[in-house]
């Protein structure tokens, strides 16, 4: 008897070490490579989390644990997640910066019965390939409508679309098509560009030569986006008056300085500019600024993972610190809170989030710097490409 209840007991330490004391968190990002920056504002994001709210969840110690994918390379990225489930024991999978990644992803969670959340990956399906996915960034179509509204009400009917030819930015262009149309402009002209592109020149001239009185584009954040506006700049489009428009992907805070006077004037749609004006983005701002160490490093997957990490937190409590997938995701539909964005929501039927996208102009304050000024908000949006 004493040798049954003994090994009850054991098997209850046991079984209570295995979710009591530490429940780790696995982060996949580009923490090296071109895209560096976007994965330091993850790591940015989460440092200041745990910097404001404490590393615990009552007895529940958090621990989160990086894996680089320098680029979208989605083999990568499925076979790091695994590894960080099997071998690390990971309750949570967060991070994700490209869609790809995010997309490889999604079929092992259920069997691994672990969540994901995302904090940056824009394509609005994603959340659609498993119940288990909650979203905390943005897509690129809730990003990309309100601004063609934006582009007609200032007497720019004839647009043509860049974009990268992928998930995001073929969302974006159907977004930005769909919503310029029901606000009578036209898209004349659509181009789809290979994610790897880095020289813009030529395509410049084909926007000249299409007759449009403004640009919409999309890229991700990183390289390909300082290149393009630079580009535009640089071939004299700007000097023409061809004006543009985009996503906030294309005038993230991190690119600004290296911009200048040629980002100015710029117009875009985003759910977070680095400027915003709220208590809370002030605390933020400054404990991320300190994470990152270099001030003017900051930039906007640093909220999606700030947010990120307290939909996990919420989900760690929820569950008691529990592997139970189902209910921890469960647990978040519908949570309402602010964020240093301003106001958002787990939308209980999307499970992405509901926000504030707001208008934005590229201005140069008092001291010469260079910041994204919001200028009109479109109060909470959800995904237009999520609609049921
Ligand atoms: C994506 O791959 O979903 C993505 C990457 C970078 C962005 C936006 C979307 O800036």
């Amino acid at each position: 008897m004493k040798r049954i209840i003994a090994a009850a007991l054991a098997a209850m330490v046991m079984g209570g070490a295995a979710y009591a004391d530490t429940v780790k968190v696995g982060v996949i990002g580009p923490f090296s490579g071109p895209f560096a920056l976007q994965g330091k504002n993850f790591k940015a994001g989460i440092d200041a989390y745990m910097a404001l709210n404490g590393n615990k969840v009552g007895d529940h110690t958090v621990e989160v644990i990086y894996r680089d994918v320098p680029q979208a390379d989605p083999a990568q990225s499925k076979s790091l997640a695994q590894e960080l489930v099997v071998k690390e024991g990971v309750q949570y999978l967060a991070g994700f910066y490209f869609t790809p990644d995010a997309m490889a992803v999604t079929p092992i969670l259920k069997q691994a019965n672990v969540p994901m959340v995302v904090m940056n990956a824009a394509t609005s399906a994603i959340v659609t390939k498993s119940p288990l996915v909650v979203r905390t960034s943005f897509t690129t179509a809730q990003n990309s409508a309100p601004i063609a509204k934006v582009a007609v009400d200032r007497g720019v009917k004839k647009v043509i679309t860049i974009v990268s030819d992928y998930g995001p930015g073929v969302d974006a262009e159907t977004a930005f098509k769909t919503a310029m149309q029901a606000a009578g402009g036209e898209v004349v002209e659509s181009i789809r560009l290979p994610l790897s592109t880095n020289d813009f020149n030529p395509i410049m001239q084909r926007i000249k030569d299409s007759g449009a009185q403004g640009l919409f584009a999309f890229l991700p954040s990183g390289p390909p986006t300082l290149a393009f506006v630079k580009a535009y700049n640089e071939t004299g489009l700007k000097a023409a008056g061809i004006q543009f428009f985009g996503t906030g992907d294309l005038t993230q805070e991190s690119d600004l300085p290296a911009l200048g006077d040629a980002a100015l004037g710029i117009l875009t749609t985003f759910h977070y500019a680095v400027s915003h004006d709220s208590p809370e983005n002030k605390a933020f701002v400054a404990a991320a600024q300190k994470a990152l160490g270099d001030a003017k490093e900051l930039t906007f997957p640093s909220v999606s993972a700030f947010d990120g990490m307290h939909v996990i937190y919420k989900m760690i409590e929820a569950t008691g610190g529990k592997q139970d997938a189902q209910k921890a995701v469960d647990a978040v539909k519908g949570l309402a809170w602010v964020s240093p964005r301003g106001p958002v929501m787990i939308d209980p039927d999307t499970r992405h989030i509901t926000e504030n996208i707001y208008l934005r102009e590229v201005s140069k304050a008092a001291d010469g710097t260079y910041y994204n000024k919001e200028i009109q908000t479109f109060e909470k949006q959800g995904d237009p490409g999520l609609k049921k």
